[in-house]
C-alpha cells in the first residue's frame, strides 16, 4: 500500500473555485513531501493553505460579529495532540498548535494565553485580514440589516447580536491527513463558521470532532462546528474504519447532516477517501 497525503480546502466552495483549488491543493501536497514524517507533512500542507488568501484559515480567515479574527487549529498523531482555540494575530495557527504539542506541557491553549505562548515561540504579530475578508464582512452586515425576505433563518437568529456582523458564502476549515509507512497524522485549521460571536469555538481544535488519529487511520472534517461536535463526526468515522469501505462510511456519516455543508477526508491502512455534500476542493499525492 502506497503512502498518501490528502488535503481538503473546506466544504462550501463555489462551483467555479473547486477545480482551481483542487489543482492548488495537489501542488501543496507535493510540496509537503519535502518533509519526512506524516505529522510534518500534514502540518506543511495546512500551512500552505493558511498562507493562501482564498481559504478560511490563517490569512483570509473570516471576521466575527465584533469584527475580530479568531482562529482554531489542531494537529494529531497516534497518542499525541496539540491545539489552539481563538488565537488572534498570528500568521499560522497550525504551527502554534504544533508548538503546543511539541514544546508545551499542555495539549490545548486558548485565547490570550495562546497568543502569549505563540509570541514566546517566535510567532510574530500578523494581521490575517484581507480585502476579501473586509468585503465579506461588509456584505454580511448589509445582509443582516436588510429587510429582504430570503435571508436564511440561521442568519436571522444572529440579528440580536447585530451591533456587528458577518456572514456570506465562504469556504470552511482546511485539513490534511497522511498515511506513511503505517503511521497516520492529521492537521486542521479554520477561521470558524460565520456568523459567530467572539469566543465561539468550533469543532476543529476538538479531538474526535474536527479530527481524529488512531492506529487504524486519520480523519479530518469540515462543516458547521456545532453540528460536528454534537455528532463527534471524526470519531464516528474513525470507529467504522475497516468495517465497511471507507467511502461508504464517509457518505453514511455525512448523510446525517442534511443540507448543512459538511465534508471529510480519511485514510486507513488500505484506503483513502473524501466526500462532501457540497462542493469541496481536494488534492492528494501518493508517494
Ligand atoms: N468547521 C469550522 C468551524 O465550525 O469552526
Amino acid at each position: 500500500m502506497k503512502n498518501v497525503i490528502l488535503l481538503h480546502g473546506g466544504a462550501g466552495s463555489l462551483y467555479n473555485e473547486v477545480e482551481v483549488h483542487s489543482r492548488l491543493l495537489t501542488g501543496f501536497s507535493k510540496n509537503a513531501l519535502a518533509f519526512h514524517t506524516p505529522l510534518e507533512i500534514t502540518i506543511e500542507s495546512v500551512r500552505q493553505m493558511e498562507d493562501h488568501p482564498d481559504f478560511n484559515a490563517g490569512t483570509g480567515s473570516v471576521r466575527r460579529l465584533d469584527g475580530c479574527i479568531q482562529m482554531d487549529a489542531a494537529v494529531m498523531e497516534l497518542g499525541n495532540f496539540g491545539a489552539v482555540m481563538n488565537i488572534e494575530k498570528v500568521r499560522n495557527p497550525v504551527l502554534v498548535a504544533r508548538d503546543v504539542m511539541l514544546h508545551s506541557p499542555h495539549v490545548i491553549l486558548a485565547g490570550d494565553g495562546a497568543i502569549s505562548f505563540a509570541r514566546v515561540m517566535g510567532h510574530q504579530e500578523y494581521d490575517p485580514g484581507t480585502q476579501k475578508t473586509e468585503d465579506l464582512w461588509k456584505r454580511t452586515k448589509e445582509m443582516l440589516n436588510s429587510s429582504a425576505q430570503d435571508i436564511p433563518a440561521r442568519i436571522i437568529e444572529y440579528r440580536k447580536y447585530s451591533r456587528l456582523f458577518d456572514q456570506v458564502r465562504t469556504t470552511d476549515t482546511v485539513g490534511a491527513v497522511c498515511r506513511m509507512d503505517g503511521k497516520f497524522a492529521a492537521a486542521i485549521s479554520t477561521g470558524g463558521a460565520s456568523p459567530m460571536i467572539r469566543g465561539r469555538v468550533g469543532d476543529s481544535p476538538i479531538p474526535g470532532s474536527g479530527l481524529f488519529v488512531g492506529k487504524n487511520g486519520a480523519v479530518a472534517v469540515t462543516g458547521l462546528g456545532e453540528e460536528i461536535i454534537r455528532r463527534s463526526l471524526s470519531s464516528s468515522i474513525y470507529h467504522r474504519i475497516g468495517k465497511e469501505p471507507l467511502l461508504d462510511v464517509l457518505k453514511s456519516e455525512i448523510s446525517a447532516f442534511g443540507e448543512s455543508a459538511t465534508g471529510a477526508i480519511a485514510v486507513s491502512g488500505e484506503e483513502y477517501a473524501s466526500f462532501a455534500n457540497k462542493f469541496m476542493s481536494t488534492g492528494h499525492t501518493e508517494f
